[in-house]
């Protein structure tokens, strides 16, 4: 049944993808993932779909995406965990030599990234993987490139204790570092009322989690979504059209366009890396090369790309994805409109 409705999605919606060569082969290449499309009504699909040329139907668009919630935390109950959240977010003491905090890899002002292939810590050294932006990833099934985390107050415990990122031996010497700063002190006690003893290691993740589920970036696609048709111009129209007709929304879809689920790197066509992904915490064979799928939300923003930073350039990881992922050749027209959509992915306003 989904098999039939996409493949009526496919030949019937887009004159795009007909003018393709190579259509038949991009279905069934794909047909391997269509269980794996985001929600959506599929029994209303098929009748909606036809005559819809040039049109981003209501439907395929809902099939697909979501736009933001206005809030995934209560704000206003829990503003004293959110402010110390960030207080802690931007605190470098959180480090072993006082140097690092979450706010260099992860900078607010700079879209949640580095702009770095991998992050320097607290000596200098490297990890092997980009830092992936903070924005939105609240929203991520998971968290980290493997999903090795199961969400934001969890991951936030990591970095922390992690050799070559901020570097603290063991989590008592946080909290006895945190134990001597009057501020903190305060703090805690306000966000933690019922606790006796409120500075924990565990705490620290709770507060800084509750400060990143504040940070949604609500975009001009969300407005589109919600109905203003001039949210987007044509190219960036056109862009989101490609970007559905072609398969790239098989694997980013949903609230943030991507984020829900894991797949392989090298798909289609074999893909170049040393890094297993999730193979790591998994050991099945057949998560070798899995990932997270990353959100394209800001992504026109938090370049270099992929897991390891190798991709300078948007233009490059559309390209890489197009032939890696769904095994299609793509000219740069069709580059330039996907790369337009993708920056109307961009937050409006900056936290
Ligand atoms: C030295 C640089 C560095 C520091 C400091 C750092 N991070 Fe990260 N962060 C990374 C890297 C690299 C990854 C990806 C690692 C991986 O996937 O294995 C990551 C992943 C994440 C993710 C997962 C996002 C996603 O899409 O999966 C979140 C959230 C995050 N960091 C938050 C934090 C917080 C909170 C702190 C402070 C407590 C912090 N980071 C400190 C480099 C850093
Ligand atoms: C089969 C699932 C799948 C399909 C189809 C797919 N992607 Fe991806 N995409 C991924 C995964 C997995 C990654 C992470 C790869 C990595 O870093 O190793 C990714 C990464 C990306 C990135 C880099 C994100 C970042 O933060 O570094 C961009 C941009 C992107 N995809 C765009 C696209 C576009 C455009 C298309 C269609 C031409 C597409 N993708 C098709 C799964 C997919």
């Amino acid at each position: 049944m989904k098999v039939f409705l996409f493949l009526a999605l496919m030949l019937s919606s887009y004159s795009y993808a007909q003018s393709e060569h190579d259509s038949q082969g991009g279905i069934q290449k794909n047909s391997g993932h269509h269980n794996e499309m985001h929600g959506g009504d599929h029994h209303e699909m098929g009748g909606t779909m036809h005559g819809s040329h040039h049109k981003l139907d209501k439907i395929t668009l809902k099939h697909f995406f979501e736009p933001l919630p206005a809030s995934i935390i209560d704000e206003k109950k829990n503003a004293a965990l959110i402010a110390l959240g960030k207080k802690l977010y931007l605190d470098p003491r959180l480090s072993v030599n006082n140097t690092i905090s979450c706010n260099s890899c992860h900078q607010l002002n700079n879209f949640g990234v580095d702009s770095q292939p991998t992050s320097p810590g607290h000596e200098g050294k490297r990890g092997g993987r980009n830092s992936p932006t903070t924005l939105n990833a609240a929203l991520h099934i998971a968290q980290f490139w493997d999903g090795r985390a199961k969400d934001v107050e969890e991951q936030a415990l990591g970095p922390i204790l992690n050799p070559i990122e901020m570097g603290m031996a063991k989590d008592v010497d946080v909290v006895g570092k945190l134990k001597k700063i009057d501020e903190y002190k305060t703090m805690f006690a306000e966000a933690f009322k019922d606790e006796k003893d409120p500075i924990l290691y565990v705490n620290i993740g709770k507060a800084i989690g509750a400060f990143e589920r504040t940070l949604l970036t609500p975009s001009r696609f969300d407005d589109f979504l919600k109905g203003d048709e001039n949210a987007l111009n044509d190219t960036e129209k056109r862009g989101l059209q490609k970007f559905i007709s072609m398969g790239c929304a098989n694997c980013h879809n949903g609230v943030a366009i991507g984020g829900n689920s894991y797949k392989k790197i090298g798909l289609v066509v074999p893909y170049e890396t040393k890094d297993l992904g999730r193979f790591e915490i998994t050991g099945l064979e057949t998560d070798k090369k899995v990932f997270k799928v990353p959100s394209l939300r800001n992504i026109t923003k938090t370049g270099p790309y992929f897991h390891d930073g190798s991709v300078a350039t948007l233009d490059e990881a559309i390209e890489e994805m197009a032939e890696h992922q769904l095994g299609r050749k793509v000219e740069p027209e069709f580059v330039a409109d996907v790369k337009a959509f993708l920056g109307s992915l961009t937050g409006k306003v900056q936290k």
